[in-house]
């Protein structure tokens, strides 16, 4: 979900159409603004909501003559309640004179509704954000100060927020409020904005400040005012943005994921860069571990959802092989309800592009109770991630707009193989030659990925042809190649919603083989590795059976010319390297079955990018 909010001397609806649509990647069933129009008796707030993308709401704007100047909106991704326009945001009082938008889950609105409804309150959504306003309302009856009435009502939600309310006895005031959802606030040249998403005030200032749970901001039109939870006035921290608005942009490309898809040398190289000292030594100093502390840890946990879990896979398969310690690679949601072995000498690599899925979140917080070290690998500086783990690599891959993950992914599995070999260095005795042939090797990666994005467009579109009318897709592999395979299905089920598994390739005979008939795709990661052969014969078996046999292959192979429909080519790697390649070709099929399924790549339906809700 994304939150905006203005008030000053420009016409507010342009600036919230304007940041709700920067925002959108992040959640887009409905979206509402709400306006304050009229002054003195006659002033009230105008609500306007609307079910489907932004560009609907901004189409319905642009056909009132507002003048208002001061706003807050919102777009939302369904969590309590379907997405409708009652469910929309902002949510209104019982007299409609005070307005919220809010991110994140009210977790005892179940009992906090039942007694506002007891004093009389009328609820008219479904959701859990709906008792802000009523609580915000009880308080203002008495404190008559919207900043008072909002700090007074937090005092009774237990749950994470990012909240913003205005109301109509004060006009061009904004209150906001801040727990365990990001809120950033800035002043610019014509009045005060705040947001969930610094991409959505960037236009108007460089220098924001990202509140802090507990703390509180008073947007008025000449500027801001930061209190405490008890309302003392704090003076707060200044972030200071030097990223561009170009690069939230689609730089030429027709969609925001094969932009990122071509970024992805960028972030190689970048994700390495300093990484390795003149002397060979890797030089990973934000880890928060000490040399002996390393040497100590005998389990590995990577908790991670969605495709961060993927890029865990992966981890597992390098630190066991270089470092020899056992690793598990467990979804965030099933770690935080388990009850997971954890001592002092227990490492938890917490995987998240975003650095604020809810479950990792938990997950991390279950474990450092448990007394484990937590390491956090995350795409966004000061994310709760980062914050709350004891040391953190940041993947390098710049803000990621498309919701399917791509260059994120491949930032998180180069720093995961940092991780692995500075674990090996100190735990297997990996020497310094070794580590940096294996560095070299790593950062060659970068050009190979130039490479496949240069030469297989055809091949790319000959296997998206062979699947775009086929109901069900199966990826196969084995060791990486499995891994591998697993986040190529995962990004064609959430572009193209074509349905598709995957499958270690010798399990296939166990069930899904079943499946085949003639037409049948299966895509397999079959680079040259150990298990080469196995995988060839595996694929046999489809064929024989009537499969489309699409194959990521290594360059220069020809004995997969006999078995394959179609061949994705590769550059030879080490087996260790081969997600960082051949999970390439899988991103650009999964881009192309969509785009020939007619399906928006950027914004699949029904997803988000980021999951602050369990
Ligand atoms: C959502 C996104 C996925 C992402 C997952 C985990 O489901 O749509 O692309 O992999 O969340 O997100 P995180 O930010 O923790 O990596």
């Amino acid at each position: 979900c994304g939150i905006v909010g203005y008030t000053g001397s420009d016409i507010a609806k342009n600036i919230l159409v304007t940041g709700l649509k920067r925002m959108e990647y992040r959640g887009y069933d409905s979206s509402g603004v709400a306006l304050e129009v009229g002054e003195g008796a006659a002033a009230h707030l105008d609500v306007i909501r609307r079910v489907g993308k932004v560009a609907g709401l901004e189409s319905e704007l642009s056909n009132i003559d507002s003048d208002a100047t001061c706003g807050i909106g919102h777009t939302r991704w369904a969590t309590h309640g379907k997405p409708s326009v009652v469910n929309a945001h902002p949510h209104t009082s019982c007299d409609g004179r005070i307005a919220i938008v809010h991110n994140g889950i009210i977790e005892n609105f179940a009992e906090l509704r039942e007694e506002l409804e007891g004093r009389g309150h009328h609820f008219k959504s479904e959701t859990d954000t709906e008792v802000f306003a009523h609580l915000i309302e009880e308080a203002y009856a008495e404190a008559h100060d919207l900043m008072a009435s909002v700090r007074e009502a937090c005092t009774h939600v237990v749950g994470a927020y990012g909240l913003a309310a205005v109301c109509a006895d004060e006009p061009g005031v904004i209150a906001v409020a801040r727990k365990d959802s990001p809120i950033v606030v800035g002043a610019g040249e014509t009045g005060a904005y705040v947001a969930s998403d610094v991409i959505a005030l960037i236009d108007a200032t460089r220098d924001v400040v990202v509140l802090e749970d507990g703390q509180f901001a008073k947007l008025t039109p000449a500027g801001v005012e930061y209190t405490d939870e008890a309302g003392n006035v704090i003076e707060p921290k200044v972030t200071h943005i030097d990223w561009d608005l170009d690069m939230a942009e689609k730089g030429g490309y027709p969609d925001f994921m094969l932009k990122e898809i071509h970024e992805q040398p960028r972030v190689v190289r970048d994700t390495l860069v300093g990484r390795m000292t003149p002397a060979g030594e890797l030089d990973i100093d934000e880890l928060g571990l000490s040399l002996e502390e390393l040497n100590d840890i005998d389990r590995v946990y990577v908790i991670a959802c969605g495709t961060s879990y993927h890029a865990g896979l992966i981890a597992k398969n390098l630190i066991e092989g270089w470092a020899r310690i056992p690793t598990e690679v467990e979804a965030a949601s099933e770690f935080r309800y388990r009850n997971p072995i954890i001592t002092p000498t227990t490492l938890v690599v917490a995987v998240s592009q975003s650095g604020e899925t809810a479950d990792t979140l938990a997950a991390i917080r279950d474990a450092r109770i448990k007394g484990a070290k937590v390491f956090g690998i995350t795409n966004v500086v000061g994310s709760p991630v980062a914050r709350e783990s004891d040391g953190v690599i940041y993947t390098k891959a710049n803000k990621e707009i498309a919701v399917a993950s791509t260059k994120s992914f491949i930032g998180q599995v180069v720093s995961l193989t940092l991780l692995a070999l500075l674990l090996a260095q100190v735990k297997y005795r990996l020497t310094t030659k070794q580590a940096r042939m294996l560095f070299r090797e790593l950062s060659d990666t970068a050009e190979q990925i130039q490479w496949i994005l240069d030469t297989q467009t055809e091949a790319v579109h000959e296997a998206a042809l062979l699947c775009k009318d086929a109901q069900s897709a199966l990826f196969v592999g084995r060791g990486m190649g499995a891994a591998i395979s697993y986040e190529g299905a995962l990004k064609l089920k959430e572009v193209s919603y074509l349905h598709a598994e995957a499958y270690a390739a010798g399990e296939m005979k166990h069930g899904p083989i079943a499946l085949i008939d003639p037409g049948f795709p299966v895509i397999a990661v079959a680079t040259k590795s150990a298990t080469y052969d196995k995988t060839v014969s595996n694929l046999m078996e489809c064929k024989a059976r009537g499969a489309k046999v699409i194959v990521v292959a290594t360059e220069g192979d020809e004995e997969i010319n006999k078995i394959a429909d179609c061949i994705i080519r590769v550059p030879a790697v080490r087996d260790v390297f081969s997600p960082i390649t051949a999970s390439v070709p899988l991103q650009l099929l999964a881009r192309e079955v969509a785009i020939l399924r007619g399906c928006d790549v950027d914004q699949p339906r029904n997803l988000a990018k980021s999951v602050t809700v369990e």
